[in-house]
């Protein structure tokens, strides 16, 4: 029933709330074989640091969305302006799955040197969702 309201909610191109489009990356995440989530280890990873794999630089994520959920950060090599992760601030968070997709797959290649896990990506969003 919800996801049939979900389906309904997007082709009426309404802007889905926030809890909406990340109740449905938990789903899918838990989907995939992923179990609790963990704020506590989503922000150690976000801090974590890897050798970024063109550069050889140590890189996080931090790099470009900066320590601070809600900061405002800037792309490391375009300089260019990113508005703060956390949803309390910045209501433009998380309420896009498509977006959500896109951003995780391509900052975790870029980041860690590979994809991120089902459940590495639910413990990344349920940091976000806590700060
Ligand atoms: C090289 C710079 C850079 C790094 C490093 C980076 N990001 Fe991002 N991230 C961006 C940009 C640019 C956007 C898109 C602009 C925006 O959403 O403000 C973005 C957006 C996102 C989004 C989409 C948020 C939404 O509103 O749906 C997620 C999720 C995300 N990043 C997660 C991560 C994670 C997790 C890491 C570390 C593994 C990371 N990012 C590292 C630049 C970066």
């Amino acid at each position: 029933m919800k996801t049939v309201a979900t389906i309904l909610l997007c082709m009426a191109a309404l802007p889905a709330l926030a809890s909406e489009a990340t109740n449905q990356m938990f789903d899918s995440y838990r989907a995939e074989g992923a179990g609790e989530f963990s704020a506590e280890r989503g922000k150690g990873m976000w801090t974590q640091t890897f050798k970024q794999q063109k550069s050889g630089q140590p890189v996080s994520c931090t790099t470009c969305h900066t320590g601070n959920l809600q900061q405002t950060g800037a792309h490391v090599r375009t300089g260019k302006v990113i508005e703060a992760m956390s949803a309390r601030t910045n209501a433009e968070r998380f309420n896009e799955t498509k977006k959500i997709r896109k951003w995780f797959l391509r900052n975790c290649k870029w980041t860690l040197g590979r994809e991120c896990t089902a459940q590495e990506k639910g413990d990344y969003l349920t940091y976000f969702l806590s700060e």
